[in-house]
This record gives structure tokens, C-alpha cells and sequence, in this order.
């Protein structure tokens, strides 16, 4: 799907912070080959850039408007336009890292041992994903969806329940790796502005829909979403609005 690296990145703050936590537990000193999988705009792969300064850094990203982004920021990264369901590494790595992208993919019952696959002995699988598409500010995109005129269009193009509980990560990945450590953490974020949820959303989940509707369809949707999410998530009187998001972390050495 195409994606908007200045909308993503008006969150870029939050939205890295989770990967900054999962690089701290990842017990490497020195890898030599690292891999960012669903890099975007590359303000993940700027943290590994910056804490192993002598491995060989690749950032893998299936969007090109995420790459150019990237390559903009960093030309001491490789930057590939791949898949991660199809791309492989030359050969295994030390370091397969992943922040808030691998929901975007299905099938992780495959995807997991395949990941684990692709890292060599003594390196680290690390990956964060989103874990709360239970949460109203899905649920309530499901509902603008049921809504809509144009709920046929839209509903494929909906993630359901992508992430599975941490119990399912670890019995994908106990037989490949040595070492299993699988978390959650709920940030609560303290977003400004009006309908602040809406635009957050706006820069990944709610994107693929209205990329998919009519232009003029595209206001409306938006502004029932933007109701919805207001009465689950209210502005509060000094203006902020809290956003609690759940997300899923694992470290896992080969
Ligand atoms: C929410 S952004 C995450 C960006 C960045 N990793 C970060 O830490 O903020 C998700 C990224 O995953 C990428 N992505 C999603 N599915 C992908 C796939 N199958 N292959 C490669 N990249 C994919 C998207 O293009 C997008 O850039």
C-alpha cells in the first residue's frame, strides 16, 4: 500500500520509542550484519545505525515513498525494496530486527520460524508489533466500515486480529532459538491537537481505506471515525488526549 512518511512520522516520537526499548534488550555488542524488516522511514534503522556503527545495516521496506524518505536520511544504510514475506537475507544475520511492521503481514504461524531461519547462530530475532486491535480505536474503524456505503470495498482491507497472544509467539519460536522473551507494554500517549486518534491512525491503519474511497467519499468517513474515536478516547480540559497503546515485544537468540 502506499504509505505517507510526513503523516507517519507527525507521531515519530511515540511511534519510535518502542523500537528504542527493544534495541536496549538486544545482548549484542557487535553484530556484523543487521537487518531492519518494514524499515518506513528509517527512524528505527537510524537507532542500529547509531548503536553498532561497524556493522553493515540494511533497511528492507516494500513502500517507495518510505525509501526515499529513508535514503534522504541515511546514506550510510543500504536501502531495499523487498517484501519480507518473499526477501532472505544473502545468508543468516546477526541481528533480524523489526519495529511495527510485521501485523501488516498474515500468516505468522509461517512467517515466524521463517524469520528465525534467517538469523545465524548467537544473533537475535527483535521484533515490536502494535497488540491492540481490540482496542476502540480499531474496533470503532471496524464500525465506520459497517457503516459505510461502501463496507464491501473497505471490509478486505481491514487488519483482523493479526497479532496473536505472547504464548503463540513463544511456541513458534522455542524450537529455533535458545532463548524466548516475549512482553507487553501499554504506552500511554499524551496526544495534542484536534481529533488527534484520526490522525494518528491517518498515518497507517485508516490510510489503506481512504486511499480506497472516492475523493469525495473520503471527508465523511473520515469525520464519522473522528466522532466515534472522540467519545471513546475525550479530549480532556487542558486540551490533551490520552491514548493507551498496547505492544508486543520479543527477543529471541538463535
Ligand atoms: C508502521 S511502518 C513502521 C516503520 C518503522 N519500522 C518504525 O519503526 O516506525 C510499517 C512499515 O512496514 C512496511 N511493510 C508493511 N508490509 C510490508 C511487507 N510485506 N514487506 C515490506 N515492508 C512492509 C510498510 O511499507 C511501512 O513502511
Amino acid at each position: 500500500m502506499p504509505w505517507d512518511p510526513a503523516q507517519y512520522l507527525r507521531f515519530g516520537g511515540y511511534r519510535t520509542r518502542p523500537a528504542i526499548d527493544l534495541l536496549a534488550r538486544v545482548p549484542l555488542a557487535a553484530p556484523r550484519t543487521v537487518y531492519d524488516l518494514g524499515c518506513g522511514p528509517g527512524n528505527a534503522t537510524r537507532l542500529l545505525r547509531e548503536r553498532w556503527p561497524a556493522a553493515h545495516v540494511t533497511g528492507v521496506d516494500a513502500s517507495e515513498e518510505m525509501l526515499t524518505r529513508a535514503r534522504a536520511s541515511r546514506p550510510d544504510v543500504d536501502w531495499v525494496l523487498a517484501d519480507i514475506a518473499s526477501w532472505r537475507p544473502p545468508r543468516p544475520a546477526d541481528v533480524v530486527f523489526s519495529n511495527a511492521a510485521l501485523h501488516w503481514l498474515g500468516d505468522h504461524a509461517r512467517l515466524f520460524p521463517a524469520l528465525a531461519a534467517q538469523v545465524a547462530p548467537g544473533g537475535v530475532l527483535a521484533v515490536q508489533m502494535p497488540d491492540g486491535f481490540h482496542d476502540p480505536w480499531h474496533t470503532l474503524m471496524h464500525e465506520a466500515v459497517r457503516e459505510s456505503p461502501y463496507r464491501e470495498k473497505l471490509e478486505p482491507l481491514l487488519l483482523v486480529d493479526p497479532v496473536g497472544p505472547p504464548s503463540f509467539y513463544f511456541d513458534l519460536l522455542s524450537p529455533h532459538m535458545r532463548d524466548v522473551d516475549v512482553w507487553t507494554t501499554i504506552y500511554l500517549h499524551v496526544l495534542e491537537g484536534g481529533d488527534p486518534i484520526m490522525e494518528w491512525t491517518k498515518g497507517s491503519a485508516l490510510k489503506p481505506l481512504l486511499d480506497a474511497l472516492p475523493e469525495s467519499e473520503r471527508a465523511p468517513f473520515e469525520s464519522r471515525y473522528a466522532e466515534l474515536v472522540r467519545a471513546a478516547y475525550p479530549r480532556r480540559a487542558d486540551g490533551t488526549t490520552l491514548f493507551p497503546f498496547q505492544r508486543l515485544f520479543i527477543v529471541a537468540v538463535r
